[in-house]
């Protein structure tokens, strides 16, 4: 299992390019996705997360109209967009939201690595402008907060892998 995981850390790329025309990205593996997301760690395990799963085209388009960084989606067979539900902290878990859904993004984006699906993780939230813009197309109310969408599709680029570690970044105490 955790040999499976760091392959797919180490996989995982932005795709922007999918095959629009052959197979599509099934049902059954969007729900695996979305599994995974919710096991993602949370704040007082509040889970604040909604999830919208974008198939149609049309609506697809639309994203492309607001958000001027997800092209990718004119060939991506779908989109996940992450929400949080801020009705869902309280507490000590309020305002931590943000990472909640950036872990729940994370575990989805490996998720489809493993699947061999494609994604690309585009931000939201806490671009007010692109806030409202999506707002206003999914017709949310003002508790959810549309955090990112990701868009899927059977990928039709290859990336390899650049690794990125940078010793300049630790500060080791010992
Ligand atoms: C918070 C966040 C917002 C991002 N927004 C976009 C975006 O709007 N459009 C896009 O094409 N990529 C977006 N990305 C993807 C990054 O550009 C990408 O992760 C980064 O260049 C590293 O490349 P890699 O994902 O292939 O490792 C975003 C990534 C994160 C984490």
């Amino acid at each position: 299992m955790s040999i499976v995981i760091i392959k797919a850390i180490k996989d995982r790329k932005s795709i922007r390019h999918y095959d629009a025309h052959g197979a599509t990205v099934s049902d059954e593996q969007i729900k695996e996705l979305l599994e995974a997301a919710m096991l993602a760690p949370s704040a007082c395990n509040s889970r604040p997360w909604k999830f919208i799963v974008v198939q149609k085209k049309d609506k697809l388009d639309k994203i492309t109209k607001i958000h001027p960084h997800t092209q990718m989606l004119t060939t991506a067979n779908c989109a996940i967009i992450v929400c949080a539900d801020l009705n869902l902290q309280s507490g000590i878990s309020e305002g931590f939201f943000p990472q909640d859904c950036g872990a729940a993004t994370q575990n989805i984006l490996l998720q489809a690595t493993e699947l061999g699906l494609g994604t690309c993780w585009c931000g939201i939230y806490p671009k007010e402008d692109k806030t409202t813009a999506f707002r206003s197309l999914f017709e949310l109310p003002d508790n959810i907060v549309p955090f990112c969408v990701i868009a899927i599709g059977i990928p039709a680029e290859e990336k390899g892998s650049r690794g990125f570690y940078e010793e300049n970044k630790i500060k080791w105490i010992k």
